[in-house]
């Protein structure tokens, strides 16, 4: 697989980590920086990245600053960005399973090097389930435009208009 890797100087030394183990692997890994620890803004990084990806360049992303939570706000402002932060192998597991995520985001400052591997291990081989999933993910996508009503149109007041799923009592 092709793996594009970014970080800010929190998450530098996870990267590298990161990104040997990756090679390790067998992927092809691509490190769009930086390059060194010298402090840097995380947007340009992310922004960076998920414009590669969105772009064809890879296959899956992988953000690290501190907490990931400053890649994780940046990179989902691309559309057909799914960017997740993740803190253990259960979230980095339904990360894709339930939302197809396509960047695992971590923290440099609260992930440690053993669970960072583990997750990216899991986040790379675990497929998405598609099915309800697909559905949900769909809705995920804002869809503006004059005439467009319903959740994510920003036109809450339609917000009960909408059925609920037949099946949501099943559903998980
Ligand atoms: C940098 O100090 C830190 O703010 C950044 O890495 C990240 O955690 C932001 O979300």
């Amino acid at each position: 697989m092709r793996i594009l890797i970014a970080s800010d100087h929190a998450g530098f030394e996870l990267k590298a980590l990161l990104a040997g183990h990756a090679r390790e692997a067998g992927h092809d890994v691509l490190d769009l920086g930086t390059a060194t620890p010298e402090s840097v803004d995380y947007p340009d990084f992310a922004h960076l990245l998920a414009r590669r990806l969105t772009a064809g360049g890879g296959d899956f992303g992988v953000l690290i600053c501190g907490t990931g939570i400053g890649m994780s706000i940046t990179a989902n402002r691309h559309p057909a960005v799914r960017a997740a932060l993740c803190h253990d192998a259960f979230t980095a597991e339904f990360a894709r399973r339930h939302n197809d995520a396509n960047i695992i985001c971590m923290g440099g400052r609260t992930t440690g090097p053993g669970v960072a591997i583990q997750m990216l291990d899991i986040f790379l081989a675990t497929p998405f389930e598609g099915g309800r999933h697909q559905r949900r993910v769909d809705k995920v996508e804002l869809k503006p435009g004059p005439g467009v009503r319903g959740p994510g149109s920003g036109d809450d007041t339609a917000r009960s208009a909408v059925p609920p799923n037949e099946d949501k009592e099943r559903e998980s």
